[in-house]
C-alpha cells in the first residue's frame, strides 16, 4: 500500500543525517510512497512545517554536514499532551508513517508517539555519541571521531615541541564512546569517561612517571560527562596534584559538523533504505540498526531502556598501549 511518510531529524545533528534523508526519500519515492520532510524536529509538527520531497529535493546533499531538515530538542513533545497534539496534526496531514533520525532522546519521543498513534513509527540512529543500544555504530560517530583525531594529532605536535601536558575535552554527555576511541587512536596517555571512576591523584602521578620515563608530551582525553567534572575542573585538580601547568582544549560542537566520512554515508544509506523496508513490512515501534554487517531491528522500547556498553577490550587496551 502506498503511504504518506513523514521524516524528521531530532536532537543533536550528526554528520551523515543528510545521507540518511537522501536514502529515505529516494527509496520511499522509488517504492511509490509520498514523502514529506518535517522541518525543525518534533517542533516542526506543531509548527506545521511540512515539506513535500522527491528525488530532486535531496540532490547534492550526501556530502554535507548538518541536516537540511534542521533539528531541535522539543520540550512540548516530551509531554503526554504534546505527543497527543502531535499525533492529531499528523493525522490531519494524512501522514500514516513517521521516520525519525536521532539518538535516545528522539527514540523516547518515537516510543511515546507509537503508544498512542495509529501510524507506524520507525527510528534511525543518528548521533555522534554512539550510545544507542541495538546498533554497533550510529550515523555520525565515525566522522566525529575522525574530526577529533584530526585536531588531537595537531595538539600532539605542539605538545611535543613544548613538552607540555594537555587536557582535551570531547563530546559525550553520558558516554565515553568518542573519548575512548580517540584516546586509543591518538595514542593519548589517559582517558576519563563517565562509565568509570578515575582517581585524579593517581592519574597525575602516572603522568609524572611517564615524564620521568622519557615521555615528552602527555594528552588526557576527557568525555564532557566525566564524573570528575569538565576539562577545566580536571586540569585544575591535576595542576594541584602535580604542580605542572596543563593546557586545555574543548573540541565540543566542532565534532558535530563537517562532511560525513565514507563509512557514515554508507551506513546512513543502508539504514535509511532499511527504514522504508520496515514500513513496507508493516512494522512499527522499531529502530533500524546494523550488527555483524547486517541491518537488524530492535524494539524502540529496548533501544531506549537497554544500555550499550563500551568494549571492555578497548578499555583494557588503552592504558597498556599508552605506556
Ligand atoms: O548529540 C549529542 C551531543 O552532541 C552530546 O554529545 C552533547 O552532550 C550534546 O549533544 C550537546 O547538545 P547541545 O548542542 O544541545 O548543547
Amino acid at each position: 500500500m502506498n503511504k504518506k511518510i513523514g521524516l524528521l531529524t531530532s536532537g543533536g545533528d550528526a554528520p551523515g543525517m543528510n545521507a540518511a534523508i537522501r536514502s529515505i526519500v529516494r527509496m520511499g519515492v522509488y517504492q511509490g510512497h509520498e514523502m514529506v520532510g518535517i522541518e525543525g524536529g518534533w517542533q516542526g509538527i506543531f509548527d506545521k512545517k511540512f515539506l513535500p520531497m522527491d528525488f530532486r529535493s535531496v540532490s547534492n546533499i550526501i556530502q554535507k554536514g548538518g541536516t537540511i531538515l534542521r533539528s531541535s530538542r522539543s520540550e512540548e513533545f516530551k509531554t503526554t499532551e504534546g505527543v497527543k497534539r502531535g499525533a492529531k496534526i499528523l493525522d490531519k496531514e494524512g501522514i500514516n508513517a513517521l521516520i525519525a533520525i536521532g539518538g535516545d532522546g528522539t527514540f523516547r519521543g518515537c516510543l511515546d508517539l507509537d503508544s498512542i498513534w495509529d501510524g507506524q513509527v520507525i527510528g534511525v540512529p543518528g548521533t555522534i555519541d554512539n550510545d544507542v543500544y541495538g546498533t554497533e555504530d550510529t550515523i555520525g560517530f565515525d566522522t566525529a571521531t575522525n574530526t577529533a583525531l584530526f585536531a588531537i594529532d595537531k595538539i600532539r605536535d605542539t605538545a611535543d615541541a613544548h613538552e607540555r601536558f594537555f587536557v582535551i575535552e570531547v563530546m559525550g554527555r553520558k558516554s565515553g564512546f568518542i573519548a575512548l576511541s580517540v584516546a586509543i587512536a591518538s595514542g593519548a596517555e589517559e582517558v576519563i569517561i563517565p562509565e568509570t571512576k578515575t582517581d585524579l591523584a593517581q592519574l597525575a602521578s602516572e603522568l609524572s612517571l611517564g615524564r620521568d620515563k622519557g615521555k615528552r608530551s602527555s594528552l588526557v582525553i576527557v568525555a564532557e560527562g566525566s564524573n570528575q567534572g569538565n576539562a577545566y575542573e580536571i586540569a585544575k585538580k591535576l595542576e594541584e596534584y602535580s604542580g605542572t601547568p596543563y593546557r586545555i582544549v574543548v573540541l565540543g560542537h566542532l565534532l558535530r559538523g563537517g562532511s560525513p566520512s565514507a563509512y557514515d554515508r554508507l551506513l546512513a544509506s543502508e539504514l535509511g533504505s532499511n527504514s522504508i523496508e520496515a514500513i513496507d513490512q508493516e512494522l512499527t515501534g522499531i529502530m533500524c540498526g546494523k550488527r555483524g554487517g547486517k541491518c537488524i531491528h530492535t524494539s524502540l522500547q529496548e533501544a531506549v531502556t537497554l544500555k550499550k556498553t563500551l568494549s571492555s577490550n578497548l578499555q583494557k587496551l588503552q592504558p597498556i598501549l599508552a605506556l
